[in-house]
């Protein structure tokens, strides 16, 4: 696709986006990594976990309450979360042929599994209390395919799906909430919800800034996009310290090197055995490390060093290879 000519090549952005809404599968690009370890983001992350989920568990009340350990040091150890982009054409580009859907009100985990309880009934991969994303174009105005959320809406989301430590799951499975919404996986669709879908507002972002929101807060890409130019933004996220977020980070360092999509977005029955077995297969065929051999030749095809594609030490911390 030639973001040049998007009119005579939009139609190309669906060799690279799999799912409903506006999302490129686009994970280990050097350029999208730099973004998911830059060092602002990561003290911003910090900040807000220290105030929030990390504060001391005398102090920080019921709104920060989770199940996943009282002594978090977010200073210490944290994992950068690989996740997808997203790209938006305008809606009347190529006469309306290239029209995609934005992803409807929902949130990213499932009521239950936000305590971290084990209660959920479902297999939580992993603990993402804060979502982030870096816009990388202007969203100032409605209706140009951009962000919107529920503001708030975390401090009326325990009472809105009847979340109480001491009341068991709805149904057998857990996935059921007493509003009646079902969870697939860490997903909970939400449009049909219409107190919820109707508090769900349009963010304005200029292009260049991060937007964190806690994962209780109801969003969607907004249905329209009127504008004239892509909307573009990557998915970034951050995993505090817990035995369930270093299991992940572990896989997903395996994934980046294997180059097979995050632990996330692989399909659902794939697990770390199978993962190491593919790396059998792989390393029979001479090829260690996915990863290292993209290097090399993206390094020779542009003539630019190595040193320029490797991962510091720091980003290797982040994205859990260290582990
Ligand atoms: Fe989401």
């Amino acid at each position: 696709m030639d973001v040049a000519d998007l009119e005579s090549t939009g139609q190309r952005l669906r060799n690279v986006s799999t799912s409903s809404g506006s999302f490129a599968d686009v994970y280990y690009d050097r350029w999208k990594l730099k973004v998911a370890t830059n060092a602002k983001l990561v003290a911003a992350q910090k900040a807000i976990f220290r105030a929030t989920y990390a504060a001391d568990a005398s102090e920080r009340g019921p709104l920060w309450r989770h199940g996943y350990g009282d002594n978090i040091d977010v200073d210490k150890e944290m994992y950068a979360y690989v996740d997808r982009a997203g790209f938006r054409l305008p809606d009347a580009l190529g006469d309306g042929r290239f029209k995609q859907l934005g992803i409807k009100t929902h949130v990213d985990c499932c009521p239950r599994s936000v305590l971290g309880d084990g209660a959920s009934g479902e297999a939580v991969k992993r603990w993402r209390p804060i979502q982030c994303l870096v816009a990388l174009s202007d969203t100032a105005s409605a209706d140009c395919g951009g962000f919107s959320c529920a503001p708030g809406f975390h401090k009326s989301f325990a009472t809105h799906f009847s979340l109480k430590a001491d009341q068991p799951p709805v149904d057998a499975t857990g996935r059921r909430t007493a509003s009646g919404a079902v969870c697939h996986g860490a997903f909970l669709p939400l449009a049909h919800d219409t107190e919820v879908d109707a508090a769900v507002v349009h963010v304005p972002i200029p292009a260049g800034s991060a937007v964190f929101w806690d994962q209780r807060l109801p969003h969607r890409q907004e249905q329209r996009h009127n504008g004239v130019e892509p909307r573009s933004v990557v998915y970034v996220g951050f995993l505090p310290p817990c035995a369930l977020n270093r299991s992940y980070a572990k896989m997903q360092a395996k994934t980046l090197q294997l180059g097979v999509p995050p632990p996330d977005f692989l399909p659902m029955n794939v697990d770390s055995k199978e993962l190491d077995e593919f790396a059998k297969r792989l390393s029979a065929r001479g090829i260690d490390n996915f990863w290292d051999a993209l290097v090399r030749t993206q390094s020779k095809e542009q003539g630019k060093k190595d040193a320029e594609y490797s991962l510091t030490a720091r980003e290797r911390s982040l994205l859990g290879c260290a582990l």
